[in-house]
């Protein structure tokens, strides 16, 4: 008999386990669904990235998430749910600016920020009195959802401050087994996470670039701020606010950009390129990574994290990633890329000062 949450205790996860922990997602949707009613974790596909996932009404079962991933405690979850009616549950108020965009772009990679319900636990929301809400465009998503009954607070199913998972086996390679399901729904369309909308202040502002682009968003609602939080260099002076840290996407090998690179100018190190399209000339370069031939940057954003990923795997001193075009995805692409190179970079500046 496949287990019930009726037998097992409340934040307790039951005994029987996948093995091994990616399994195929269609036909254990239930089964995981009655692991995040009994407190567990399970790691989904979203459209965007892997999400983990956790029952977000239980701050016991949250709790675990911020574990997994040594998140601080002060970098709020996005709640995923199933249906915009939910968004009530959840929300003292749904501005009419906030509709215009769900209606237009979900289910997407849109995240609304609107001032929360206190049914919303405070570790979901860092203590803020808003949350992070978003329906996804994915079938395995939203089946999970619907078949959990709960909204599901999730975070990139990465450790915190690391490239973001776009594959279950990425997820499998990073998370210990701590986390019990992976449901494995093939690799992730869109490939960067969503643009993050806040609704709180007088006027719509973007915390994070990401799926939507900027230039679509305000060709449906018009001007929309765009918050320090979403620009990785002022991030740094702001790092609380919120969530979004200069130093993120960090693969374990310093990561730079920049522009015209030549292999020639890092002799006696071992460089890996991380190019938009094919590079004019591929003499010298320990590793070659295309984002995209064609030159598309949907594809470029589809093809980024496990990139970075190989990159990183392949033993490199240094990875060097050209600049993207700044307009449409290029924006969340960029983002991306400045994070990850923020570590590199500090640590560069710290050398030379000292
Ligand atoms: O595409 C996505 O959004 C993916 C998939 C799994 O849905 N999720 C994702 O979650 O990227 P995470 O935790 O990696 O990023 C969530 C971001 C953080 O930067 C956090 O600070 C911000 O959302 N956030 C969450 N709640 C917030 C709030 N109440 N106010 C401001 N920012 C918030
Ligand atoms: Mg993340």
């Amino acid at each position: 008999m496949p287990f019930g949450h009726s037998t097992w205790p409340f934040g307790i996860p039951p005994p029987m386990k996948p093995t091994p922990r990616i399994v195929p997602a269609e036909p254990n949707i239930e089964q995981a669904a009655r692991q995040i009613d009994a407190g567990g974790l399970v790691a989904f596909p979203t459209e965007t990235v892997y999400g983990l996932g956790a029952n977000a009404f239980d701050a016991i079962a949250v709790a675990r998430i911020f574990e997994l991933k040594a998140r601080p405690q002060f970098d709020p979850l996005i709640v995923h749910i199933a249906d915009v009616a939910d968004v009530e549950c959840l929300a003292t108020s749904f501005p009419h600016a906030a509709r215009v965009l769900v209606e237009q772009f979900w289910p997407g990679p849109l995240t609304v920020v609107l001032p929360k319900q206190p049914i919303v636990p405070d570790i979901v929301t860092a203590g803020l009195p808003s949350v992070a809400i978003r329906l996804p465009d994915h079938p395995i998503a939203l089946a999970l959802i619907r078949a959990a009954r709960v909204p599901i607070a999730a975070p990139s199913a990465n450790p915190f401050g690391r490239v973001s998972p776009t594959t279950a086996a990425h997820v499998d390679e990073q998370l210990d087994e701590r986390l019990e399901w992976i449901l494995d729904g093939g690799p992730c369309r869109v490939g960067v996470e969503s643009t993050i909308v806040s609704f709180l202040g007088p006027t719509p502002s973007l915390l994070r670039p990401g799926g939507v682009p900027l230039e679509v968003l305000e060709a449906a609602i018009g001007p929309v701020t765009v918050h320090p939080s979403a620009i990785p260099s002022s991030a740094a002076d702001r790092p609380l606010a919120p969530g979004q840290l200069a130093s993120h996407y960090a693969p374990s090998t310093p990561l730079q950009l920049l522009i015209n690179s030549d292999a020639s100018q890092f002799r006696g190190q071992r460089v890996g390129l991380l190019s938009f399209r094919s590079p004019s000339n591929r003499t010298g370069w320990a590793a070659i990574e295309v984002l995209s031939e064609r030159g598309d940057l949907g594809e470029a954003a589809a093809n980024l994290f496990a990139a970075i990923r190989r990159l990183d795997a392949a033993g490199l001193d240094l990875i060097i990633a050209e600049p993207l075009p700044e307009a449409g995805l290029g924006n969340a692409i960029m983002d991306r890329l400045r994070r990850a190179s923020a570590r590199a970079a500090a640590h560069f500046a710290r050398t030379k000062a000292t």
